[in-house]
């Protein structure tokens, strides 16, 4: 048993992730795309923000809660959704939806999580959204969709980078493939839950290709609303006009990331595409970033620039790796102090404190 005493700061928690599950799983989590740049930049473009604290503010007390798309949010932070969590730990998407419910934070579940989605909703009480993947047979896509609505699912966060995945070296070194036990759980009734090795290939990027629909436009966001009543995000987008798009096809929220490097490598930073975003967008629709938040100051940095949370993906696959639900907890509650402190030194008394003049 890892003593979470022992592990600090967020970066500990990979250290002993890597140590403790194999290396077909920690390659899969860790790996961005092609030469990594972009998952180095999500981390680099944070270190280069400088921030311009504000003194003799009374911060005697914090207030950390803040609201999006109208939901009371006990922190600027949420899980972001990262597939196949039951091979950082057999307890997986239940033991992160059990600390996310002990800790307040509300967590995102991946389509292609390794548990299914009415389970994970009846481990917890927190705020859950559904990231979506569209299926080319549309049926099984309405049909995931009207489940999640029904487990008690808020939003829907519809991921828009991903025709294909982007071509991760070690997942293909590795062939990359589900083990004995873990299945793309929500697929069982459809017969889609077996996802195998296949020479010369990621299985999952097998998987995604003979399944996943590649012909999605912003016209597929005006289908996805006509099939459900919960509040729409887009989920990748990095170009102000994206942005414009996504809010004339009538989204609910934008979430600016670039699937933590994973995807098309040398893409910027999302910190470094935030401001100019969050200036076309000027406040019409809720703003979110996801990419490389490791730190307190990072998420300071965000909600300064525009967001209005940030989510955190690979920080809790290493804590469930770590601790499962223990280690899941720790990794929100070093987020939790780290931005306490963060806006305690910088004169935030609130997260509405937290202004773009922070950011020099
Ligand atoms: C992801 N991400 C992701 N996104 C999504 O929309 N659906 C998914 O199923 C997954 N799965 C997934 C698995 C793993 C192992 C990782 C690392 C990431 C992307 C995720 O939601 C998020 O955009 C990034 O993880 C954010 O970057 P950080 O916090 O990991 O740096
Ligand atoms: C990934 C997926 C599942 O990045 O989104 O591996």
């Amino acid at each position: 048993m890892t003593n979470l005493d022992s592990l600090i700061e967020i970066l500990d928690f990979e250290a002993v992730a890597r140590e403790k599950i194999s290396k077909m799983a920690y390659d899969y989590y860790a790996s961005g795309a092609n030469d990594q740049v972009t998952l180095r930049e999500n981390r680099d473009a944070f270190s280069r923000i400088q921030l311009l604290p504000r003194m003799m503010v009374d911060v005697s007390k914090i207030d950390l809660s803040t609201q999006v798309l109208g939901m009371d949010f006990s922190v600027p932070f949420m899980i972001a959704p990262t597939a196949f969590q039951r091979m950082a730990h057999p307890d997986g998407e239940l033991a992160t939806a059990r600390a996310a419910g002990a800790q307040k934070v509300a967590m995102c579940l991946s389509t292609i999580s390794s548990t299914a989605l009415e389970d994970v909703a009846a481990a917890t009480n927190t705020t859950l959204w559904f990231q979506v993947y569209v299926y080319k047979d549309r049926e099984i896509t309405r049909h995931l969709v009207a489940r999640a609505e029904a487990a008690g699912y808020k939003a829907l966060a519809l991921t828009v980078d991903t025709p294909k995945f982007g071509r991760r070296y070690a997942d293909v070194r590795n062939r990359f493939h589900l083990p004995e036990g873990v299945t793309v759980a929500n697929f069982a009734a459809a017969g889609l839950e077996k996802l195998g090795a296949v020479s010369g290939e990621s299985g999952l990027a097998a998987y995604s290709a003979s399944l996943f629909d590649p012909s999605l436009t912003w016209d597929d966001v005006a289908w996805l609303k006509s099939i459900t009543k919960l509040p729409v995000l887009v989920k990748g987008v990095l170009r102000p006009d994206d942005a414009e798009k996504a809010i004339a096809a009538g989204v609910d929220g934008i979430i600016v990331s670039n699937h933590g490097g994973r995807q098309l490598d040398t893409v910027p930073a999302t910190i470094e595409m935030l401001p100019i975003i969050a200036e076309t967008v000027n406040g019409r629709v809720d703003l979110l970033l996801d990419g490389g938040v490791r730190r307190g100051i990072d998420i300071l940095k965000a909600v300064a620039l525009g967001a209005k949370a940030v989510l955190v993906g690979r920080p809790l696959l290493w804590g469930l790796a770590a601790g499962g639900q223990a280690g899941a907890e720790k990794v929100l509650t070093i987020l939790r102090e780290e931005l306490e402190l963060a806006m305690m030194l910088s004169g935030c008394a609130n997260v509405n404190a937290i202004d773009r003049s922070l950011v020099s």
